[in-house]
């Protein structure tokens, strides 16, 4: 027993800072087990595992044995690896679902395997190590590694020779670019073994968990006579065989040796850890007509002292034989990993370049410059498809998720999001109902439950980016209905409000359908006469932005129709929807309510509290009693709860309403996207403490340095989906970070109520709602072309209020700043 076991110990609802261990000191166990193993040290201080370069927009590792593997993407849009900090992860073209690559073991042990694999051997004593630290037993004697914009980087030493490996996918090629360069430290020459492994997997990962047994015999690995092998899925059946595209893993470095059939280079009762072929002395030459295909590549070379020698491996795809060869001809030309890398930075540098501020906290900085919009963007990407959590078996794209997902990308590129705005949009049915997830990549049929929300989120993606660009002409652009038939982006939006028109209850809220944003409400509306009392809040939302596009678009007369139902919605929502001392939630088939102080479990939830607010529905007092109900019943020192008290007979000990233990998941956890509208709302009522207080208490490192690394477990530099609330006896433990609604609207609620800065139809909105110990920030930020340099000062220490705004000189009226379209920048000082 290490002393990790004592992290264990906690009771129940208990925060323990750092597992009772004083930051900073440290708890070492014995450096290696009685058989032989390195043991475990279980060490308290954050900082010993990791620190941000903020210059280099970096995130670096000092230790290979973090809680859980902490993940990058790496990526082009269309070929993408998932990598983590000890160089485990899967590689995948296009889909995870029918075209994954290598094979990555999802919940198994050992943890965080198979990845892309160096090792380095020293052929004269056979000892080998791996740069990436894992899986090799023997450990480098100096390591670390580091996440930045789309690339993962690993430096090692050990036996005098130094590593550095970058792992990335470049714009020009779709493949994974591994970049090793080998110095020899030493006085002798050094005989070297470089060995690069991929284990890959059938494409398609359902099949290969119920079919393995037959179709593993019509994959193949071939060598190919540029010095490459060549994986072939040719499986029957399979779904899109014409797209399909062959995988090579070829090097512009001669090979001494190569395998393709695991069971040669690994062998029997082996592992990643210990494979036969490098302790046998080299590749055995197999290729695979049927079995368990790997890649294996082999370099023999001899390093001088000081001499340095770059390998470069290319793990890629393309359609054909003839694709292959002309891939691997590029990928070998002079200078091309070079430009591939140097292309990758620009074009990071470009996107992030929209908006970079400084402000009084370091973390929010870091977050909102650097780690939130990355997280954002490939949220947008992968949808809640591929994690560490998620296996990238099913889920393809949801429409209620991408929709917010796209939120936080139209500041940046505004083109990218319109084209997924239209893609969701295509999903659509003319009676206005939407897919709630679908396949664009696998061609399967989509998941057609109807959900009372799903379809009314695009609404707020095409007010954005009317917002951002001030262009109403994509709203005009036509998009076809997924039923037949097609219709402009205004008539999609419009379908969908008429959808839900035509759906209310008897209490007249939008029946829940099959559930709203919480997708564990099915259970309470199964007989389909439940209603969402937040959806009526969401569809309030979304019909003062109707108001807008049905102006922009040239539909004035749908106006007037659009605000009767807002006021009619209002209405019920102050009056049905009111408990005493905060909104209800829902109204169940058997015409209870959900979230009523009458019931002794999820008595509050938090949703209808924040969007009562961020509709505009709530009349003032009810606002404030509601949210400071918020505040007293739901926050905690790590987040706010999603509801109070946790469930577990309600609303029937038979069939309860979710079946997640208390305190984790869906069931009184700290759900971290709901959160996200809880600052939102506090901003818009000018309470800026305390919508600090709710942002920065779920910045990833913050949390984590207070729940203890061992605690929270999950990456310190992205958001994650939920923690497990005080009522589990894991209070604390962060899960399914990466794809997470919450990536988005973090960003939205810290830039554009927090920080202030929000595009509106007519100019740029600066209207802070910060901490009155603020002295102030500055912001510089792109839009309509031009780069507004704003410097907001708050010497009156207040949270809100903008007393004068002056922009190259000239005071301004209210606080919409106009576009300049003609001028490339601005100076703007606001003083609060
Ligand atoms: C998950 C789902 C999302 C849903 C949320 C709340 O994050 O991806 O669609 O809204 O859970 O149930």
């Amino acid at each position: 027993m290490t002393s990790a076991d004592s992290k264990h110990a906690d009771p129940p609802g208990t925060l323990v800072i750092g597992n009772n261990v004083p930051s900073g000191e440290t708890f070492d166990a014995p450096s290696t087990t009685p058989n032989g193993s390195q043991a475990q040290t279980v060490d308290h201080n954050p900082q010993n595992y990791y620190t941000f370069r903020d210059a280099e927009r970096e995130v670096e590792f000092k230790r290979h044995d973090m809680p859980t593997p902490w993940m990058n993407y790496l990526s082009n849009g269309t070929f993408h690896t998932m990598l983590s900090h000890a160089g485990g992860g899967v590689a995948f073209y296009k889909s995870p679902q029918i075209w994954r690559i290598t094979r990555y073991r999802f919940f198994h042990l050992p943890m965080d395997r198979s990845g892309p694999y160096f090792y380095v051997q020293n052929k004269e004593s056979g000892a080998y190590w791996c740069p990436t630290n894992e899986p090799a037993m023997n450990k480098p004697e100096e390591w670390k590694s580091a996440h930045g914009m789309g690339y993962t980087r690993f430096e090692a030493k050990r036996d005098e020779i130094a590593a550095k490996v970058v792992y990335f996918v470049g714009p020009y090629e779709n493949s994974l670019i591994w970049n090793l360069t080998l110095s020899n430290e030493g006085n002798t020459a050094k005989q070297l073994n470089i060995y690069a492994y991929v284990e890959f997997g059938m494409m398609e990962f359902m099949r290969e968990l119920q079919w393995q047994c037959y179709n593993k015999h019509q994959v193949s690995v071939r060598y190919h006579k540029a010095g490459a092998l060549v994986y072939r899925y040719g499986v029957e059946n399979q779904p899109k065989p014409e797209e399909t595209p062959l995988v090579y893993f070829a090097s512009d470095a001669p090979l001494s040796g190569y395998d393709g059939d695991r069971e040669e280079f690994i062998g029997s009762y082996r592992s990643e850890t210990n494979p036969a072929a490098i302790e046998n002395g080299g590749c055995t030459g197999s290729t695979l007509m049927g079995g368990d295909p790997c890649g294996a590549l082999q370099f023999s070379i001899t390093l001088q002292p000081d001499e340095r020698r770059t390998i470069n491996v290319f793990l890629g795809t393309s359609a054909d034989e003839a694709g292959v060869e002309k891939a691997i001809a590029r990928s070998r030309e002079a200078g091309f990993v070079d430009r591939s890398l140097q292309a990758l930075k620009e074009n990071w540098n470009a996107y992030l370049g929209v908006w970079e501020s400084r402000l009084p906290d370091p973390d929010a900085e870091r977050m909102i410059n650097i780690w939130n919009p990355y997280q954002a963007h490939r949220n947008f990407l992968f949808s809640r498809n591929i994690s560490f959590y998620a296996t990238g078996t099913f889920r393809g794209v949801g429409y209620r998720d991408t929709s917010q997902d796209i939120l936080a990308v139209v500041p940046f590129d505004a083109g990218l999001a319109l084209s997924k705005l239209q893609l969701l949009l295509g999903q659509q049915y003319r009676d206005g109902h939407v897919n709630h997830y679908f396949f664009p990549n696998e061609g399967w049929e989509p998941v057609t439950t109807v959900h009372s929300d799903d379809h009314l989120w695009t609404a707020l993606a095409a007010w954005d980016l009317l917002a951002e660009t001030g262009d109403a002409a994509f709203l005009g652009d036509q998009v076809p209905y997924y039923d037949g038939g097609q219709g402009t982006v205004y008539e999609h939006l419009k379908a969908a409000i008429d959808f839900t028109a035509s759906k209310l209850g008897p209490n007249g809220f939008p029946l829940m359908l099959r559930s709203d944003w919480n997708d564990q409400l099915f259970r309470v509306c199964r007989e389909g006469r439940g209603e969402s009392i937040w959806t009526a809040m969401q569809l309030g939302t979304v019909l003062l932005r109707m108001v807008d596009l049905a102006m922009a678009s040239g539909h004035p007369e749908d106006v007037a129709k659009y605000e009767a139902m807002y006021e009619e919605q209002r209405k019920l929502v102050n009056s049905i929807g009111w408990d005493g001392r905060w909104f209800r939630r829902a109204i169940m088939d058997d015409g209870r309510f959900l979230g009523s102080d009458e019931h002794d479990e999820a008595k509050i939830w938090l949703n209808a509290q924040t969007w009562a607010i961020i509709s505009g529905m709530a009349e003032p007092d009810k606002g404030l009693q509601a949210m400071n109900s918020v505040r007293d019943m739901l926050d905690t020192e790590l987040g706010i709860k999603k509801i109070h008290p946790s469930i577990t007979t309600f609303p029937d000990p038979a069939d309860p309403l979710t079946n997640y233990n208390k305190g984790t998941g869906e069931n009184g956890a700290v759900f971290c996207h709901a959160n996200t509208w809880a600052i939102i709302a506090e901003c818009l009522l000018g309470r800026g403490d305390l919508a600090y207080k709710y942002y920065r208490q779920l910045l990833p490192n913050v949390a984590m340095d207070k729940a203890g690394l061992w605690r929270y477990k999950a990456e310190p530099y992205v958001y994650a989906s939920n923690l497990f609330g005080p009522e589990s006896d894991k209070f604390g433990l962060a899960n399914v970070s990466w794809l997470t609604g919450t990536a988005a609207w973090m960003y939205i609620a810290a830039t554009q109520y927090m920080l202030g800065i929000k595009p509106v139809l007519n100019g740029l909105s600066v209207n802070p709602c910060i901490p009155a110990s603020w002295e102030g920030y500055t912001v510089k930020r792109r839009f309509r072309g031009c780069i507004y340099d704003i410097t907001v000062t708050n010497e009156s220490k207040v949270s809100t209020g903008v007393k004068s705004i002056i922009v190259d000189g000239e005071p301004i009226q209210g606080t919409v700043i106009p576009p300049y379209s003609e001028r490339s920048s601005v100076k703007v000082d606001v003083i609060m």
